[in-house]
């Protein structure tokens, strides 16, 4: 991939570029918890985006997407965003780091990857830290990693119009190598864990569909979170988020809020826990239990989130008698993309041959699968 930025920046701008790059991010357990102030358990992988940039000495910023072979051209001292767009995500941190009071000046830029669009490996994350590293190292802008966290997630707000926590941009930038990290999106401190699965291996299984509707779904379930934190502080002192309710206290709210929504919060408050018990678990060496663990999350954010899909329940359903397989579960914001699952490296190959069979007997369609490692997060090549 670095060559390829490399030749095709030569042939485009005809300038050697600076290159950076990005990790997607997968997630062990702690789904939809960080913008609830809670617990995720996230990684950098070996999938990545990659951008090249250079000054270009005019004060336009002309982008090349390899993926789309499409340019785009914005003034930097004006432009706005351009929901739905791939340049969107580059607007939106030049903005945040014009903001902040760093002075862009133009500069040209290809970037490309092989994070897989649209799987809930958060692309647009990577390439909204990529991009924003890529300036800063370009400008000379000392940025600590985690304003370029903030400044990411910003972009995503502002100009992608979905309100993300900060799981995806934190494990972008702050990954490390062969570890999860366990970051309390309260405070933000963090810790990392060795995931030394031994025999086993982490394999996605991609199922191919990402509704249309997700977007407005995420935003959605913010609101609903939202709305049980407000009852809650009508009842009870010292509440500022999902994070400082017990289950208990939600029984005080049944009176006010409706069954659905209150299930929104059971869930947060469960899987907050199950993020600690899944540490404790990495620190004893019991994978079994991370199995069991990541098993009931999926049923919870099917059950009680409601963010799973027919496709992603058939997967995770499918590897239930497999006793090769210690744990599955959706991943990521829902409604399409992946599922994560540990098993057994010796069985990858019949699993998925056993997974493609039933998937595309049911589904016309043929999931696809992809090994990950963990990875460094953010780094200048
Ligand atoms: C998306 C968001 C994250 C997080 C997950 C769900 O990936 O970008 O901030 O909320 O969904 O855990």
């Amino acid at each position: 991939m670095r060559k390829l930025i490399e030749t095709t920046f030569k042939d485009l701008f005809q300038k050697v570029p600076l290159i950076v790059n990005s990790p997607g991010r997968i997630n062990l357990i702690g789904e939809h918890t960080d913008y609830n102030e809670g617990f995720v358990m996230p990684a950098a992988i070996d999938k990545k985006m990659y951008v090249g940039i250079a000054e270009n000495g005019l004060s336009n910023a002309r982008i090349y997407s390899l993926d789309f072979q499409e340019e785009f051209t914005f003034d930097i001292r004006s432009f706005s965003p351009k929901k739905g767009h791939w340049a969107t995500y580059i607007m939106g941190v030049t903005a945040q780091l014009q903001q902040a009071g760093y002075q862009v000046k133009g500069f040209d830029m290809v970037f490309g990857g092989d994070i897989p669009v649209g799987a809930g490996l958060s692309s647009s994350a990577a390439l909204e830290c990529a991009a924003g590293f890529a300036l800063a190292s370009l400008f000379g802008f000392d940025i600590p990693r985690l304003s370029l966290v903030h400044y990411a997630q910003k972009a995503e707000h502002l100009f992608a119009g979905v309100q993300c926590g900060i799981m995806d941009q934190f494990a972008s930038v702050m990954g490390k190598k062969g570890h999860v990290i366990r970051l309390d999106c309260r405070d933000l401190s963090y810790e990392y864990f060795p995931l030394d699965l031994g025999d086993y291996q982490i394999l996605l299984v991609d199922t191919q569909v990402k509704h249309s509707l997700a977007d407005t779904a995420y935003n959605r379930r913010r609101n609903e979170c939202a709305e049980v934190v407000l009852m809650a502080q009508q009842n009870l002192v010292g509440v500022k988020s999902l994070r400082d309710l017990r289950l208990k206290d939600l029984d005080q709210l049944k009176a006010y809020i409706n069954e659905e929504v209150l299930g929104r919060g059971e869930f947060i408050i469960e899987e907050n826990e199950r993020v600690i018990d899944t540490s404790k678990a990495l620190k004893e060496g019991n994978l079994k239990k991370v199995g069991e663990l990541m098993y009931a999350s999926h049923e919870g954010l099917s059950k009680k989130y409601s963010v799973s899909c027919t496709e992603l329940d058939f997967l995770v359903e499918m590897t239930q008698p497999m006793d090769y397989v210690l744990g599955s579960r959706m991943m990521g914001g829902g409604f399409g993309g992946c599922t994560i699952n540990i098993l057994k490296k010796e069985s990858v190959e019949i699993f998925k041959e056993t997974i493609t069979a039933s998937y595309a007997d049911k589904f016309k369609k043929t999931p696809k699968f992809y090994e990950v490692n963990l990875e460094e997060g953010t780094s200048r090549l």
